[in-house]
């Protein structure tokens, strides 16, 4: 590993990266929209940008799975999703198998196919590309990315550790993606705006809303921090309306609390991320239900699944088909719909209220990673269902007689009363523990299987 002189990352010695300047030229003489402006564009508008996950290991076959997306349904944003060998930054292996048997790679490996190639795939569609991944150092694919003219990037230095590594120590993945909001912060003094999406998701299982925002918001303050001046921050639909609308529409009044105004945000609405039903039909209600979440709660963007997302990644058909079902859903034609405005701004209210009462603590100290990490250590920040040993995951969600995602168990969550016994109230929570935890198993499975069908793969016709 070296510090290299692209933007000062420290990324592998055999990476082939071109000088700065040649990296400048070519982002500043494109003449593709930017990610940024499609997010501000969406924006304005209220109609949300669709995006699909994208990713093959052949340079060729990623092209024409691209170009067939765009044909398709003309996602305004269009993604490459990197594989888990480079991920993990396993580049002789991904390298490896990219020669042995591409197709067994689970996307595009970008830092083995190298930034010429990126720009070819960069060109060969009208539409931005943004790089979705899961590493927690993600410097050389970043290095990579930027050479290549991409300018939208996945990633945090808490959302891209704790749900997807077992013991990657945060102070490490968090000073991994300071120097990518650093190098942001350069190219933005240079003219050009990175987006970076932060991912919400977290763990994808019932994952409460202010704790989404919480972690996404201090990544975000970190980012801002750096330099960035673009962010989008990612939320997971949970499958209860007005909740998922109140935290959409909670994530630019936070902003506006925590976020220098030289900072754009852009909610961005991930369809559900839970147990897909197996049956076509349900699958593509369920598409169509995060359409209107996200046009209702005002995301810019959506990242949409596929009818066959049960079934494993997506084929291309399916892939579209997913996009323009979403489309229906954020149509002008169904302006009319209207929600119970007083539940979501109830809901609204304590989200923004938890979020204050996670972030609070750790803002007030001097120095915000160090005091993340160790929140997450004394269990005062915390993520359920992680498999990171850096994580306590002694929170319990529980889904409340509406299907909202409710706190069952809070572990060291500084809340206060107020906020804790609106919780146990929702839940009304019955007796705990001992001979009670099967019981307390099964609801869990319940919550977690909620929009899961009863496995009948013919019901809607399954994918062959
Ligand atoms: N192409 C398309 N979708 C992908 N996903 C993961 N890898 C790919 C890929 N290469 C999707 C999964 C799931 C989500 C986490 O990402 O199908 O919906």
């Amino acid at each position: 590993m070296t510090r290299h002189g692209l933007l000062d990352l420290t990324v592998d010695d055999t990476l082939d990266l071109p000088e700065l300047a040649e990296v400048l030229k070519h982002l500043r003489t494109s003449t593709k929209v930017s990610a940024h402006t499609v997010l501000r564009d969406a924006a304005d508008t209220g109609i949300p940008a669709v995006q699909p996950r994208c990713g093959v290991g052949g340079h060729d076959e990623m092209r024409s799975l691209l170009q067939r997306l765009e044909t398709g349904a003309a996602p305004e944003i269009l993604s490459l999703t990197i594989d888990s060998h480079t991920r993990l930054r396993r580049f002789d292996v991904a390298a490896e198998t990219l020669r042995t048997a591409p197709s067994h790679l689970n996307g595009y490996p970008l830092v083995s196919h190298g930034w010429k190639r990126g720009r070819e795939l960069d060109a060969c569609v009208r539409a931005p590309l943004e790089i979705r991944h899961g590493s927690p150092d993600a410097r050389d694919l970043f290095a990579v990315a930027i050479a290549s003219g991409i300018t939208s990037f996945e990633g945090g230095g808490i959302s891209y550790n704790l749900p997807y590594c077992k013991d990657v120590p945060l102070p490490v993945s968090l000073e991994c993606w300071r120097e990518v909001d650093a190098a942001c912060g350069t190219l933005a003094d240079a003219g050009v705006i990175v987006d970076r999406e932060l991912f919400g998701t977290l763990t994808a299982v019932l994952v409460p809303p202010s704790l989404s925002i919480a972690i996404t918001l201090l990544e975000a303050i970190l980012a801002a921090r750096n330099g960035v001046r673009c962010v989008s921050i990612a939320y997971p639909q949970g499958g209860a309306a007005a909740q998922d609308i109140a935290a959409l529409r909670a994530i630019p009044r936070l902003a506006r609390r925590y976020l220098p105004p030289a900072v754009d945000v852009f909610p961005v609405l991930h369809q559900f991320m839970g147990v897909f039903p197996r049956a076509r039909d349900k699958a593509d209600a369920l598409i169509f239900y995060g359409g209107l979440i996200g046009r209702l709660g005002g995301a810019a963007k959506i990242i949409t699944k596929t009818n066959q997302e049960a079934h494993g990644i997506p084929d291309v058909e399916a892939n579209v088909a997913g996009l323009r079902t979403t489309r229906l859903a954020t149509s002008e034609l169904l302006d009319f719909l209207r929600v119970d405005a007083d539940r979501v701004e109830e809901e609204q209210h304590w989200i923004e209220r938890e979020v204050d009462e996670l972030v609070g603590p750790i803002l007030a100290t001097g120095d915000t990673a160090a005091a993340i990490a160790h929140a997450f250590a004394a269990g005062t920040l915390d993520i359920p269902f992680s498999a990171s040993i850096h994580a306590r995951s002694q929170v319990t969600p529980q889904r409340d007689s509406a299907g909202a995602i409710r706190y069952r168990e809070v572990g060291e969550l500084p809340f206060s009363r107020s906020t804790l016994q609106r919780h146990a109230r929702l839940l009304d929570a019955g007796p705990r523990g001992g001979a009670d935890s099967t019981r307390a198993i099964s609801t869990m499975l319940r919550d977690i299987n909620y929009f899961a069908d009863n496995g009948n793969a013919a019901e809607g016709g399954a994918p062959s």
